[in-house]
């Protein structure tokens, strides 16, 4: 069997098993089985593969094939400039993060050293992304989850990256704190049966499922600025919670997708 071979069966095999982009995710562990780039998978179309090389292409496809989501398969994902290690222990950092993390950015933009809070870190995709890019940022980050705090210290330690790792929680958001920012759980349990089975099935519920985390975070926070992550549809309803609280500059951003999933204000 050759390189292009594998792929287009592993394509069709993913998708007849209801994965959303079979070409895309085929490409990927592909590259990964057979140390090849995505463009080398195209350069080396017609290389025959040793049969070790099909069966570490099998097993990864097979996986696949079980709706386990690609990055854990992969064990690794991209966020902004970071290669962060992932598992099941905390849920895979998505790109409209990454707009929360520009967001944070901009806001302590000219601040020389702020202090960033970063509740429910996860694999530590805020707390390190916002640490890399503004070097002066002192960010502390809490989590619930002993299991998703490992992994950002894991992280942190593999990318040399000084954040303070914590256990706590919302209760941590009083402070001063001239940022907090969270990405919280806030799929509602009624939702929570008709998500993919790769995110149901495979990401820790804890990280997932919440109610009312948003507008728990806006009043504790004491001063500063506030940055959350929402949910498709939720941010008119969090925008209106963090006026209401006295919450002043209230500011939505689109993700590249269009969709409005970052809310912002500052305490008054
Ligand atoms: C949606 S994940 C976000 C992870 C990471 N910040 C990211 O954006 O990829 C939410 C995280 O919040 C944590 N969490 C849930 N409830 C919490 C609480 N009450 N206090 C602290 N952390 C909490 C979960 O363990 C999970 O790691």
């Amino acid at each position: 069997m050759t390189v292009g071979e594998i792929l287009r069966t592993a394509t069709a095999f993913l998708d007849a098993k209801g994965v959303e982009s079979p070409r895309l995710d085929a490409e990927l562990l592909l590259g990964s089985a057979l140390g090849l780039t995505r463009i080398q998978l195209y350069t080396e179309h017609d290389r025959p593969l040793a049969a070790g090389e099909v069966d570490a292409v099998r097993e990864l496809v097979r996986r696949r094939g079980c709706r386990e989501p690609t990055p854990y398969i992969l064990g690794e994902w991209g966020f902004r400039r970071l290669t962060l290690k992932v598992d099941g222990r905390a849920l895979i950092p998505r790109p409209e993060t990454e707009v929360v993390v520009e967001r944070c950015l901009a806001l302590v933009d000219g601040v020389a050293t702020p202090r960033v809070l970063d509740v429910g870190v996860g694999s530590g995709a805020i707390a390190l992304a916002s640490a890399d890019e503004h070097p002066g940022a002192r960010v502390t980050a809490v989590d619930a989850s002993p299991d998703a705090l490992a992994l950002a210290r894991e992280n942190a330690a593999r990318l040399g990256i000084d954040v303070e790792l914590r256990e706590g929680g919302i209760a941590d958001a009083a402070g001063e704190w001239d940022l907090v920012v969270s990405n919280p759980p806030y799929v509602l349990p009624s939702e929570y049966d008709a998500l993919q089975p790769e995110i149901r099935e495979w990401e820790p519920r804890v990280a997932l499922v919440g109610t009312g985390l948003h507008e728990e975070l806006a009043r504790r926070v004491t001063r500063g600025w506030l940055v959350l992550e929402v949910g498709d549809g939720q941010a008119p309803g969090v925008a209106d919670a963090l006026r209401t609280l006295g919450y002043v500059e209230v500011t939505v951003t689109r993700d590249l997708a269009g969709r409005e999933r970052v809310v912002e204000g500052r305490r008054a």
